[in-house]
């Protein structure tokens, strides 16, 4: 059985990109392996987050993750900052990592040009800490986009660099999973790209009936096709994509039908396309504020989640201070 291990930072709620793109994959991975699923509170530290915010975040990400599927029965799932060993492992790890190759991060660079007054130690070490997360249960796949990818790569270079410094063959080098073709990306409402936070490019799994079919009814389209079988722009092709992943077969057949005949009506595509995103977010947001107001639950599944991951991540220390000559008197 191999061992994955996925974060997910407490910033923002998650939307239907999030779900398609990570979050099912999750679920069908939660069966068939080990995994650790954890919201990254510490890294949201990196943004200042106010003290009465910063619960709140946390508890809607765990809420929503929850009430996808992902099951504290099955998987480990946690708080970060409820494992205080992973900040031992942190720190370790800070001391072979090299400020030059931390400089040279791609996410560091950005973070640099995007919050040039807030150039945290904690932003140049977000590598280091991320790598901490994942070996210290000796991870083996890491599910996580493509923005990751450079992060995963210096989790391996920080699981290699101690091992040899160590001469030992201590840690794992997990590789960045994804789903082959699998992997989905689901584009955004606003006529390009994929599905983001900005406003009214989203939808929520929160988003209340109204919302989404308001957002949806205001989705970028085109003056229509004027040739039969004219090859789609964006904007269209994107609803299409989105409606292949929440719509029965025949309802996607049928508009693709009235658009390669020029019969199709926008209005008309973005109404059932509403209509059938809400069919599958309505259950899932009613599971969230069942969730949310459910507190016994909730802290039922962060402390057994908590106990689960401080077994396997206290285990990791212990061995690694061995490792690193810390004796006993
Ligand atoms: N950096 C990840 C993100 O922004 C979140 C994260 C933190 C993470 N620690 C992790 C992801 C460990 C995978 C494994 O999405």
């Amino acid at each position: 059985m191999e061992t994955v291990v996925s974060g997910i930072r407490s910033t923002g709620n998650l939307h239907l990109g999030n779900y398609f793109g990570a979050v099912k994959n999750f679920l069908r991975m939660q069966r068939e392996n080990r995994c650790f699923f954890f919201i990254a509170d510490y890294h949201s530290l990196t943004t200042h987050p106010k003290p009465d915010d910063l619960h709140g975040n946390i508890k809607q990400v765990l809420a929503e993750y929850l009430a996808c599927g992902i099951d504290p029965d099955i998987a480990t799932v946690f708080i970060q900052s409820d494992v205080p060993e992973v900040t031992e492992l942190y720190l370790l790890l800070n001391m072979n990592a090299y400020v030059g190759e931390l400089e040279r991060t791609t996410s560091f660079k950005e973070k640099i040009r995007k919050q040039p007054d807030n150039i945290n130690a904690g932003l140049l070490t977000y590598p280091v800490l991320m790598a901490a997360d994942i070996i210290i249960h000796k991870a083996n796949k890491v599910p996580v986009g493509k923005d990751q990818e450079q992060h995963l790569e210096m989790t391996r270079r920080f699981a290699r660099r101690f091992n040899t410094m160590y001469g030992v063959n201590y840690f794992p080098e997990p590789d960045a999973y994804n789903f082959g073709q699998q992997l989905i990306k689901i584009p955004g409402l606003d006529g390009s790209g994929k599905m983001g936070k900005s406003e009214g490019n989203g939808i929520f799994l929160a988003d209340r009936p109204e919302e989404i079919r308001r957002k949806v009814m205001r989705a970028v389209t085109d003056s229509g096709p004027t040739t039969p079988g004219q090859e789609m722009t964006e904007p269209v092709k994107n609803l299409f994509t989105i409606l292949e992943v929440v719509s029965e077969p025949s309802t996607v057949s049928h508009f693709r039908e009235k658009y390669s005949t020029c019969e199709i009506r926008y209005g008309d595509l973005k109404k059932q396309l509403g209509e059938d995103i809400v069919r599958f977010t309505e259950p899932i947001r009613e599971k969230i504020n069942d969730i949310l107001s459910d507190s016994a639950y909730l802290s039922k599944v962060v402390s057994e989640g908590a106990e689960k991951a401080r077994e396997s991540a206290s285990r990791t220390i212990r061995e690694v201070r061995e490792i690193i000559g810390y004796r006993k008197f």
